[in-house]
């Protein structure tokens, strides 16, 4: 006998775009001092300015809550019509339950699935991916991607290599059925061979050195992956969708370092009609946060409008990446 089985729209698209910047607005003269390091230092090496910290009030749940209520806004869509919420974080301190229960119950879903991804970095993207085969396979109409750090919580601030970089935001949207694609295929894989160069330690060891979980990372390699190998990742997803540099309008690439964002823009060629995000400047890396982040910010300057094409593209630690083209809702 053979089993019944559903399908779903016939295409996904991003319906609604939402995000969350915490309070506090943190310089680089408030970074340098703990790092010997320097305000010209930091923007000539990442282009990061400013970063914004989460007060104590501004949790990972909190800031998802706002950043989702602006997406379901900016859609049309009800709490109630969500069929999943998919939450991409490496900065939700509990090991269970999800971040995403607690979203889902305080944006009062009613019973959708929720669950955490971890793919760092390129989280946010996974879960694009993820939610766009959901609403075209059946099992989801609706879903809510957020992408959230509270990275300040582990960060070392006097760790030369991170202090600077890491910061906390979040940003969400909705995933839904559309007419015409707005999700296209995604790209994505992994090289754990190189599983340390950005990593938090083992819990059983911080707990019995009494000290926060911090990020490490090792810059100089990542950086050179980043900047030569991820080129050729949002190449194919550019292929993947039948879209070539000139038909592109928006490239919004994971917000690890502005000189990342150049190398990758020069070997894509793209040319100077595509505005590329730069939210990094005042936003610091915030991981998971930054490419919903980054889109907010360009549709808020006008940047990205509706029914433009974006390169999404996301990577990090465990050498997990992920890009896809979609379309500005
Ligand atoms: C972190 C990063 C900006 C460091 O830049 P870099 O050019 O690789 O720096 P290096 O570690 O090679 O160090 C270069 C010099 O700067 C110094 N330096 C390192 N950190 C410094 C800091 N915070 N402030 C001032 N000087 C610093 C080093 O001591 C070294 O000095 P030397 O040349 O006299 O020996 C860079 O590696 C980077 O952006 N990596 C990728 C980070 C990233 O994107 N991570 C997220 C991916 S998800």
């Amino acid at each position: 006998m053979s089993l019944l089985v559903e399908t779903g729209a016939s295409y996904g698209a991003i319906l609604g775009v939402g995000a969350y910047r915490p309070s506090r607005l943190v310089p680089n003269s408030e970074v340098v001092d703990a790092i010997d390091s320097s305000d010209e230092w930091i923007q000539q090496r990442s282009g990061i300015k400013t970063r914004r910290f989460a007060t104590e009030d501004e949790t990972v749940v909190s800031m998802s809550v706002a950043a989702s209520r602006d997406a379901l806004a900016a859609a049309g869509v009800d709490p109630r019509q969500i069929d999943c919420v998919i939450v991409a974080t490496v900065s939700h301190l509990l090991q269970t339950p999800s971040a995403a229960t607690a979203i889902a119950h305080e944006l009062g879903t009613e019973q959708a699935a929720a669950f955490d991804i971890s793919a760092a970095c390129a989280g946010f993207c996974h879960g694009v991916a993820l939610a766009n085969d959901m609403v075209r396979g059946g099992s989801a109409r609706y879903a809510l991607v957020v992408g959230v750090e509270r990275l300040s919580d582990i960060t070392d601030p006097t760790d030369r290599g991170t202090a600077f970089i890491f910061a906390d935001g979040a940003g969400a949207v909705v995933v839904g059925p559309s007419e015409q694609p707005g999700i296209g295929p995604v790209v994505w894989g992994s090289d754990g061979e190189h599983y340390d160069h950005i990593r938090t330690p083992d819990l059983r060891d911080v707990l019995a050195s009494g000290t926060m979980p911090c990020l490490s990372m090792k810059g100089s390699e990542v950086f050179r992956w980043a900047s030569f190998a991820m080129a050729k990742v949002a190449q194919q997803a550019m292929d993947r969708a039948g879209i070539t540099a000139d038909q592109l309008d928006c490239f919004i690439p994971h917000q690890a370092n502005n000189r990342i964002t150049d190398a990758m823009a020069r070997s894509l060629k793209l040319p100077p009609t595509v505005k590329i995000a730069r939210d990094i400047i005042d936003a610091g890396n915030t991981s998971a946060a930054s490419v919903p982040m980054a889109l907010q910010r360009m549709i808020d300057d006008g940047d990205a409008t509706s029914g433009d094409t974006a390169l999404l593209i996301a990577f990090g630690a465990g050498r997990a990446y992920a890009a896809q083209v979609v379309v500005v809702p």
